[in-house]
């Protein structure tokens, strides 16, 4: 039974969804169908079509108590909008349905776990809502809440955890058909850990054991983790919040990590010998994956952080997707490429050898807010040069720029000049590996972002801008000498 306050949803969402055209949202990245979005929820396979849930507040473009917003794909990369999923519409939810994770039964069904967030105060007056995790089922648009919710609470955490942080499961099947997910939580020392749960049917759970914890050093509370192999290893992804820098690797409040180790199955045990950032970039939070059924590890995450949030009054949707990726390992380093689903778009293509670059250019052809460009670039001569810039949705008065530094072996992007208004970060810069002055850059842009895919995928930094359309230029510029080569493809979507 679709509840009252569901039912609202699904018709404001129909109603107001409608008045937003197709050119003023990203072409192929997923954004809310109205209203605010956050983290990807219930990323997966279900009958043949993935699904992308969202967390989603309808009615403004700020974070509210939170439904489900729902959207199927067929390549990832063309979305429908499907019915809100889920309202907080039970009293173990009255407070909001947190992220958490779907997977499709033997018997057709549609398995949802998710948070249910509980309002609750505290004897001193202060309000400390409970987390605890709950299941619905369903058949790809209509969800039913089990009437015996919730079903890991309190009495499920090990002593001493807390159960006011206690969210964001993410289920996965185990080799032999079982079922098992890692949900986050505090810890006494007020940092962050993540638990795993096993069960025969998805819908009797048992805590089985503290898989990792932060112990203070990576942010506090651990959110939104995600368990799974790579590459003959096993990696946690989690979503700290409020992190520290850490040289270039990390970067204040709300980051994402890979923790890299070996599982053992039989003892529960998870060695981590890695830490990684996942995105470098600097709009990127609370990444989920999937196994795609040709065993592609794919990840997408809320391309924004909550410290870059600013929706101005005139808009009518806020928050985005980022372009799933492909997951690899490759000489001690999970590495992220766009989904090759993507190249299936590509439109015209221009492309450039070995053009000289010194003072700023542009060339015939390269530019765009849609299109999927690979740049390399080379010194031009034995004394390497100092910097090499480029800048794309450039217009007389805006660009977004993409700057390397070969001494310091420094990438550094910035959209202080993208026609920003807000006084937050705008900058970021990440180490990449030194190759004498080489570097290959794959720039995806749509509309209103960048995702930059460092050397094959070393490093991914995402960010979104809010830039006119009509700036769609593209430059190149360098102190001292480079040669670069160019390869530039439109994005075409309607080609299906
Ligand atoms: C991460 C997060 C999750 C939570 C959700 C609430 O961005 O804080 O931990 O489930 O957002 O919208």
């Amino acid at each position: 039974m679709t509840s009252e306050l569901l039912q609202k949803a699904r018709e404001f969402e129909e109603r107001y969804g409608a008045y937003i055209t197709r050119e003023e949202r990203p072409a192929f990245h997923l954004s809310p169908r109205v209203g605010w979005m956050n983290d990807p929820n219930g990323f997966g396979i279900y009958k043949g079509q993935y699904h992308l849930f969202y967390q989603y507040h309808p009615y403004s473009t700020k974070w509210g108590p939170m439904h489900w917003g729902h959207a199927v794909s067929r390549d990832l990369l063309h979305w429908e909008y499907l019915p809100a999923a889920l309202a907080p519409d039970r009293a173990y939810d009255d407070a909001g349905c947190f992220s958490g994770s779907a997977l499709e039964l033997e018997d057709g069904r549609h398995l949802i776990m998710y948070t249910g967030v509980q309002s609750h105060r505290g004897e001193d007056g202060v309000r400390r809502d409970l987390q605890t995790q709950c299941l619905a089922v369903g058949d790809g648009i209509d969800y039913e809440k089990l009437d015996r919710n919730p079903v890991l609470t309190g009495e499920d955490i090990p002593k001493g955890f807390n159960v006011h942080d206690f969210r964001d499961p993410k289920m996965f099947r185990k080799a032999d058909g079982s079922f098992a997910c890692v949900v986050g939580c505090r810890t006494e020392d007020g940092s962050g850990a993540i638990l795993l749960y096993e069960s025969e049917d998805g819908f009797r759970w048992r805590f089985v054991t503290v898989l990792d914890r932060c112990w203070n050093e990576f942010g506090r509370m651990w959110e939104c983790p995600d368990f799974f192999e790579l590459g003959g290893r096993t990696v946690i992804m989690t979503s700290p919040q409020d992190m520290s820098a850490v040289g270039l690797e990390f970067h204040n409040g709300n980051g994402t990590l890979l923790l890299i180790g070996d599982y053992d199955d039989a003892t529960h045990t998870f060695e981590r010998q890695a830490v990684q950032a996942v995105d470098y970039g600097l709009d990127f939070y609370a990444p989920q994956t999937i196994l795609t059924e040709d065993g592609r590890r794919v990840v997408v995450g809320w391309m924004q952080n909550w410290d870059t949030c600013a929706s101005q009054p005139e808009d009518r949707w806020f928050g985005q997707m980022t372009l799933p990726r492909e997951l690899g390992y490759r000489d001690g380093r999970v590495i992220q490429n766009p989904i090759r689903e993507l190249e299936a778009l590509h439109g015209r293509r221009v492309s450039y050898m070995d053009i000289p670059v010194q003072e700023e250019l542009t060339l015939r052809g390269v530019y765009g807010r849609t299109i999927d460009m690979t740049v390399t670039v080379r010194p031009r001569s034995e004394c390497g040069y100092q910097s090499f810039r480029m800048k794309v949705a450039a217009g007389s008065q805006h660009y977004t720029s993409v700057t390397y530094t070969p001494l310091t072996s420094t990438l550094r992007v910035s959209r202080d000049h993208s026609g920003t208004n807000r006084d937050y970060v705008h900058v970021r810069e990440c180490f990449v590996r030194d190759r004498g002055g080489e570097l290959k850059l794959r720039v995806v842009l749509d509309r209103y972002s960048a995702e930059i895919f460092v050397n094959d995928g070393e490093q991914a930094l995402s960010l979104t801008f809010r830039t006119p359309l009509s700036a769609d230029g593209i430059s190149f510029q360098s102190q001292g000498k480079t040669v670069i080569s160019v390869e530039k493809y439109d994005i075409v979507m309607d080609r299906q």
